[in-house]
C-alpha cells in the first residue's frame, strides 16, 4: 500500500548518500527539503521531492499540514524495565545525600535489584509495556533495553525474558544488553571474582544458549567493577558472540574508553569525565560516543564534552538512559534540547546525534536514522513548525502531532 505525507514545511535530515553514521563535523551536515512529500509504500520510504515537482498517486493521504517531518528518534541506552520507582532517594539528595552514599548503603542498583527480584515477570512486562509505549508516542522509534537489575542468574534472565517479550509484541525495533555487570550484590562485595565468574560462567552460558541478548555491558566504575574485570566480561562476551556497549566515565577516568576500544565496543555510554587521550582515541575509532544528558542534569554531574568530541571527529550520539535512579525520563526530545543547550550541539547536530548515530550505536542505521529509500518509515510529523532550531529551543512542550511507525500512525 502506498501513503503519500503531503503539506510537509520542511523534511529533515535526507540522507544524501549511505552512511552507517555521521562524525565530527558531519553532524552539522543535514540536508532538508521545504515544502515537501514523502511517498510510503507498507512500512518503508519510497520517495520524496518538492511539492514543485510532481506527487505520486498513492492510496492514503496523511495532510502533514505544514507540519515538519524527521525519522523518530533512537534511543539507544535505557534501562526501561525496572520495578519500582526511587523518588525518596531523590528526596534524600535534596536533603544533602549523595548518589554514592546513598548507594553505599545499599540504595541506588542494590535497592532496584531487591524490589525487581520480587516482582513478578508478568508485573515487569506490563509495566515497562506502559513506558515504552510512552517513549514511542514521544517520538522514539526503536529502542535499546538493558537488563541489569536483577543481580542474579534467576532474576537477569527474568529480566531478558521481558525484553524479548517487548521485542516480540511492539511494532518498533528492540536491542536488548545484558548488564549483569551492573552492581556487585551484598553477598559479593567481598568475594568480586565469584561474581564475575557466575556472569561468565552461569548467565552468560544461558543468555547465549537462549538467545536472550544482542549485546554485553559493564558499568565500569570505581565501587562497581574495575578495568580488568570488565575487560574479562567483555571477552566471554564475544566469544559467545555479544558484542558491548559499556557504562564508563560516569565519574572516574579508569582507562576504560581505550580498553573498551580496543575490544571493539560498538559504544561508550556516560562520558561525563573524558582525558585529552580519550576523546582523541574516540576521534580515531569507530566506537559511538553516547552521551546522556539527562543523567547530568539529573545528577547534577558534568555534561559530556559533546563539542570537544565533535572538534576531534568523534561518532557523537545522544541517549536517554532511562532508569529509576540516575535518569528517571526517557524523553528524547528533552535530551535534543540538552544537548544544545548544555552541550552546546547545534540543533542539526543533537538531531543527527539522536536519530542517525544512535541507530549506529545499535547497529540499524541500515535502516533507521535519516529519510532515506528503503529505510523504515518511522517517523515524527511535528505541529506546525518550520524550523529546526524550535525543537530545542522550545524546550519542554510536545511539538509531536503524529509518530508514524512502518508506515502506520501510531496510537
Ligand atoms: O546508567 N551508571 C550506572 N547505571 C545507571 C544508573 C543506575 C541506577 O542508579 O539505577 C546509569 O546511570
Ligand atoms: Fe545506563
Amino acid at each position: 500500500m502506498k501513503t503519500l505525507i503531503t503539506n510537509i514545511s520542511k523534511l529533515l535530515h535526507i540522507e544524501d548518500q549511505e552512511r552507517p553514521w555521521k562524525r565530527g563535523k558531519e553532524l552539522a551536515h543535514f540536508p532538508t527539503t521545504d515544502n515537501a512529500w514523502l511517498l510510503l509504500e507498507n512500512d518503508r520510504i519510497a520517495g520524496y521531492g518538492s511539492a514543485a515537482t510532481t506527487q505520486p498517486q498513492a492510496e492514503e493521504i496523511i495532510d502533514a499540514q505544514g507540519g515538519m517531518v524527521l525519522p523518530t528518534w533512537v534511543d539507544s541506552h535505557t534501562h526501561l524495565i525496572y520495578a519500582g520507582t526511587r523518588e525518596d532517594e531523590f528526596a534524600a539528595r535534596l536533603h544533602g545525600a549523595t548518589y554514592e552514599e546513598i548507594a553505599a548503603k545499599g540504595g541506588g542498583i542494590l535497592n532496584s535489584a531487591k524490589k525487581l527480584q520480587q516482582t513478578s515477570e508478568d508485573e515487569l512486562y506490563e509495566a515497562a509495556a506502559q513506558r515504552l509505549d510512552e517513549v514511542i508516542r514521544l517520538g522514539t522509534g526503536a529502542v535499546e533495553i538493558k537488563s541489569g537489575y536483577g543481580l542474579s542468574p534467576e532474576s537477569e534472565i527474568k529480566m531478558l525474558r521481558v525484553a524479548r517479550r517487548l521485542q516480540k509484541s511492539f511494532p518498533v525495533p528492540v536491542k536488548v544488553t545484558f548488564l549483569g555487570a551492573h552492581a556487585f550484590p551484598t553477598e559479593f562485595k567481598e568475594n568480586q571474582q565469584a561474581y564475575v565468574d557466575q556472569i561468565i560462567h552461569e548467565m552468560l552460558p544461558q543468555i547465549a544458549e537462549e538467545k536472550l541478548a544482542d549485546y554485553i555491558d559493564v558499568f565500569c566504575e570505581k565501587g562497581y567493577f574495575s578495568v580488568p574485570q570488565m575487560e574479562q566480561i567483555l571477552k566471554a562476551g564475544l566469544v559467545k558472540g555479544l558484542k558491548s556497549k559499556v557504562h564508563v566515565n560516569q565519574f572516574n577516568i579508569l582507562g576504560a574508553i581505550k580498553k573498551a576500544i580496543e575490544n571493539d565496543s560498538l559504544s561508550v555510554d556516560h562520558l561525563e569525565v573524558m582525558s585529552e587521550e580519550d576523546i582523541e582515541l574516540l576521534g580515531r575509532s569507530d566506537t559511538v560516543a553516547t552521551l546522556l544528558p539527562g543523567c547530568s542534569l539529573f545528577l547534577e554531574i558534568p555534561f559530556a564534552p559533546a563539542r570537544e568530541l565533535i572538534a576531534n571527529n568523534a561518532i557523537v550520539a545522544l541517549a536517554t538512559d532511562y532508569n529509576p535512579g540516575s535518569a528517571p525520563s526517557g524523553n528524547m526530545n528533552l535530551m535534543v534540547s540538552l544537548a544544545s543547550i548544555k552541550m552546546k550541539m547545534t540543533p542539526e547536530e543533537a538531531i543527527s546525534a539522536a536519530t542517525l548515530n544512535g541507530a549506529s550505536a545499535i547497529e540499524l542505521s541500515k535502516e533507521m536514522g535519516s529519510i532515506e529509500k528503503g529505510k523504515r518509515a518511522n517517523l515524527i510529523i511535528t505541529k506546525s513548525l518550520n524550523s529546526p532550531s524550535f525543537l530545542p529551543y522550545n524546550f519542554g512542550h510536545q511539538h509531536i502531532e503524529r509518530v508514524l511507525i512502518n508506515g502506520k500512525v501510531y496510537n
